[in-house]
């Protein structure tokens, strides 16, 4: 089981809360979240997404959670040991995150290269032709490739991988996210003080009920799962390092909602702004990266806060491209009895193959697209978030709602705690979620590959 989990320690309540807080607020709150919201409708989205965090998100976490600490094992050992026949759920789970981390570490690229810029004080040169020219590889200097710094990631991830280092990352992070907090909030007042940033505030909040498709759910349901780290095995491994005397629905409320907390404040300092500058709400994956050079623009001493506020992200990145990593290595040291050392040479490579498809798929790869054009990236993102992960969790619904029965969570609950949300789990787990995602992928696929239009 990964050393970077065993080293939390998790001392209490709050050391989970903590370390979870770490693996949950990532990329995917502060770059994911933003793009989705803007094309998704903005304040649609953003309703949808809370209703389905407080629900589906809730109660799949309080399960995840639950799988890990009974049994003590992580995701691939968890499933068998409860029922042998289920043993491949745990290794469908785990196969989630071998193709999230290549793309996760481009986009960890893209924000290292910012903080460059920033750092050495290129701020006037962080224009929107940059980023373009930046992730289609057309700038000329070989410090303007994508290519090389998706490399510089990786070296990093592998570093403190490698090296079992985790745990002064954790510590460090610790520190450093508070921080991140409250930068955002201060980034957000002067984002929301831009001309135009009201009409863009309206955008994101006032939900539209004709901005609500089937799609919409779909992109709303996977971005719940890979911000909060489900339907991956990951929380289960954290479940399992979870000591037995602390309070379950209490630590698994205030994870949902600091990482819910997180992706929101990102948005309000992202979204409005897009409107304010006049940019595309279609900008996709690179929607922060155009937007807050804007914003930092504006900003008294804007690249002094750009450059700690993409160090900060580094930091959120680099917790979570860990952990990722760290589940591929054990896979292969305990599965296929290698050495660390062996066995993250060949996630890396692993890594730096996939990953290279969706760092060139903007550039040299963009003639290469899938469904409605999607570049590499979104397309692979599109594979893990909106089928693998929704697919993984209802398998998981119905493992625990009618082959172990629900009692064998709530038991575990109350084993630490009340379960005041204990009726709403149980109906959660054993019909809503399974229906709900069931519908949802289902319709969510046919009209993203056209044969239906909701
Ligand atoms: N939840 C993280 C994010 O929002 C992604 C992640 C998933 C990290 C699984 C670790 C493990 O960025």
């Amino acid at each position: 089981m990964s050393e970077s989990n065993k080293s939390v320690g998790f001392t209490g309540r709050l050391g989970f809360i903590l370390a979870m807080a770490g693996s949950a607020v990532g990329l995917g709150n502060l770059w994911r979240f933003p793009y989705l919201a803007a094309e998704y409708g903005g304040g649609a989205f953003i309703l949808i997404y809370v209703i389905l965090a407080i629900t589906f998100g809730f109660s799949m976490m309080i399960a995840e959670v639950c799988i890990g600490r009974k049994t003590g094992k992580s995701c691939f050992e968890a499933f068998g040991s409860i029922n042998e026949k289920w043993k491949w759920v745990g290794w469908l789970a785990a196969l989630v995150p071998a193709i999230i981390v290549p793309y996760y570490c481009v986009i960890g690229g893209w924000v290292t290269k910012y903080f460059v810029e920033y750092a050495t004080g290129n701020a006037a040169g962080v224009t929107d032709a940059f980023f373009t020219g930046f992730i289609t590889c057309d700038l000329p200097g070989v410090f303007d490739s994508p290519v090389l710094w998706f490399l510089v990631f990786v070296a990093l991830v592998a570093a403190v991988v490698v090296a079992g280092v985790d745990k002064g990352i954790e510590r460090v992070s610790k520190i450093l996210m508070p921080i991140l907090f409250i930068l955002l909030i201060i980034i957000t007042i002067f984002s929301l003080t831009m001309d135009g940033a009201v009409e863009g505030l309206k955008y994101y909040l006032i939900p539209h009920i004709e901005d609500v498709s089937a799609k919409t759910l779909l992109a709303a349901v996977g971005q719940l799962f890979y911000s909060m780290s489900l339907a991956m095995g990951i929380t289960i491994t954290y479940g399992a390092y979870m000591k037995k005397d602390v309070a379950v629905e209490k630590s698994v409320r205030n994870v949902s909602m600091i990482d819910t907390g997180v992706a929101l404040l990102a948005g309000l300092m992202i979204v409005p702004a897009v409107v304010a500058i006049g940019g595309s709400v279609n900008s996709g994956p690179g929607l922060m990266f155009v937007t807050l050079p804007h914003v930092f623009d504006a900003m008294p001493a804007g690249e002094f806060v750009a450059a700690a506020f993409f160090l900060l992200v580094i930091f959120a990145a680099l917790t979570s491209a860990i952990s990722l990593m760290e589940a591929l290595v054990y896979v292969l040291m305990e599965k296929a009895k290698m050495n660390r050392y062996v066995a993250s040479a060949i996630v890396v490579v692993g890594i730096v193959a996939l990953g290279m498809l969706s760092c060139l798929g903007f550039g040299p790869l963009s003639n290469i697209t899938f469904i409605d054009g999607q570049t590499f990236l979104d397309f692979i993102d599109f594979i893990s978030n909106s089928i693998m992960m929704p697919i993984v969790a209802i398998v998981t619904c119905i493992f625990i709602g009618f082959v172990v029965g629900t009692k064998f969570i709530t038991d575990e609950v109350e084993s630490s705690g009340p379960f005041k949300a204990k009726k709403l789990f149980v109906i959660m787990i054993k019909w809503v979620c399974p229906i709900g995602l069931f519908l949802i992928l289902l319709t969510g696929l046919l009209s993203v590959f056209g044969v239906m239009t909701l």
